[in-house]
């Protein structure tokens, strides 16, 4: 459990809150590429880190991040025209550029040169890996280069990345994805514990050979954040499955063939979140097949509309919202419970959201009863929260400027070796890299 006060740092994440500005030290995920496909196309309203925000692709293919609101009336920038290197407010005309720089005031004299005095919030943005990235920090610490993951540097078509609106704190969702016992019971078919029936939904090969009840688990924190590591006895080896958890919201999860996958949680405010799923493979392009295959759900994203959303406090962004969601209590299906699987919900991320989205926007940890199932969820926040309070000292991270970290994958080999330390200096070396 936590305290009230570090339960509050942890998820609150506006401006000037100690989480909000340590999420502002990284390049964080805004966007998927798909939404700004057209240059001068429709500008895009979102929210980060509780700001109101605008993108927009200019006529040259730079994307703006900058303030919703026009600084004239504070009309929404979102009606304006996306035209000639800018976004043109539809009030009065003001236009602004990418960089928040103001090109041009058409209802004030040009002698006054009001134009010159005013600029519109704007933040730096890159775009790769299909993702448009932004940086909502201080530009004395900005880093250079996005996390190099693996799926960021894949050529284009290797990568798949989708993105949808949780609505709850960014926290909730991240601890879902590193509580690893719920696995055996909210995704599992009929049994509560059966790891035969889990193991033939794997799609690994390698975890229908290596079956043993009793894993042993072990965590260890890096630089990077931790990686979570499960040893399972296959004949004269161990089968590995390592899991990482890195700085301040990402996973990579083993499992899936190929660089395996991922997700974030970027905060839209304190109680509506962005999730990010990302996975690449390094032979080949996805495939169109595979491509409709993961957006038909199931999997990761879940079956979703792109849609208008209005938020809790009346603001509102355009993104994907899930299908199943709190008001039809995820199209359960009692009779499916019965009869084929745990929860009677259908998908993984509906069953995650479903208890997630159900326990609240932002759940109370003070009455929590955590125990030794729990040690990554309470690693991750005791490791965030030290951030956090050495960032308010003036102890600047030093992680996001070390874009190279984040190139890792989660892994999933056959070793003789028993010490786990000793498994993440062989492969992290070598990136993971033939491991069978
Ligand atoms: S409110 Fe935007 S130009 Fe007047
Ligand atoms: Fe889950």
């Amino acid at each position: 459990m936590l305290s009230v006060e570090d339960n509050e740092m942890l998820t609150r994440v506006g401006p000037r809150t100690p989480m909000g500005e340590l999420f502002r030290r990284f390049w964080l995920p805004a966007l998927v590429t798909s939404e700004l496909p057209d240059r001068d196309g429709p500008p895009v309203r979102i929210r980060l880190l509780g700001e109101d925000l605008v993108a927009f692709r200019d006529s040259s293919g730079r994307v703006g991040i900058i303030g919703a609101r026009c600084p004239h009336r504070l009309a929404p920038l979102f009606f304006g025209r996306n035209e000639e290197g800018g976004l043109r407010c539809a009030y009065h005309g003001w236009k602004f550029d990418v960089g928040g720089t103001c090109l041009d005031m058409p209802n004030e004299p040009p002698e006054r040169q009001f134009k010159q005095r005013i600029t519109q919030t704007a933040y730096p943005t890159r775009e790769q890996g299909g993702v448009i990235w932004v940086y909502m920090g201080p530009s004395a610490v900005m880093p250079d280069k996005i996390p190099q993951f693996e799926w960021v540097q894949a050529p284009e078509g290797h990568q798949f990345v989708a993105k949808w609106l949780q609505r709850t704190n960014w926290c909730q969702g991240m601890e879902g994805e590193i509580d690893t016992s719920h696995i055996s019971f909210l995704h599992s078919m009929k049994e509560v514990y059966n790891p035969e029936a889990l193991v033939a939904q794997s799609p690994s090969v390698l975890e229908k050979a290596a079956l043993d009840g009793a894993p042993r688990l072990t965590l260890l924190e890096t630089p990077y954040g931790f990686s979570y590591g499960s040893r399972r006895r296959y004949e004269d080896r161990y089968y590995w499955r390592v899991t990482r958890w890195l700085f301040p919201m990402y996973s990579l999860i083993p499992g899936t063939a190929h660089g395996g996958a991922g997700r974030c949680w970027v905060p839209v405010d304190d109680e509506h979140t962005f999730t990010f799923h990302y996975q690449c493979r390094d032979d080949r392009p996805f495939n169109d097949a595979e491509i409709a295959q993961f957006s038909e759900g199931g999997g990761f994203p879940p079956r979703m509309e792109r849609t208008k959303y209005v938020l809790r406090d009346g603001g509102i962004i355009d993104t994907w919202v899930p299908t199943a969601n709190l008001e039809n209590d995820y199209l359960i299906d009692r009779q499916m419970q019965r009869d084929v699987n745990f929860t009677g919900i259908w998908g993984v991320n509906e069953q995650d959201r479903s208890l997630q989205e159900g326990m609240g926007p932002i759940v109370d940890r003070t009455k929590e009863h955590l125990g030794t199932a729990d040690i990554a969820v309470l690693s991750a926040r005791r490791l965030l929260l030290n951030m956090a309070k050495k960032l308010m000292q003036g102890d600047e991270p030093t992680l996001p400027q070390d874009a190279a970290a984040y190139n890792l994958r989660p892994l999933e080999v056959l070793d003789p070796e028993d010490d786990f330390r000793s498994i993440l200096e062989k492969y992290d070396a070598t990136l993971g890299a033939a491991a069978f």
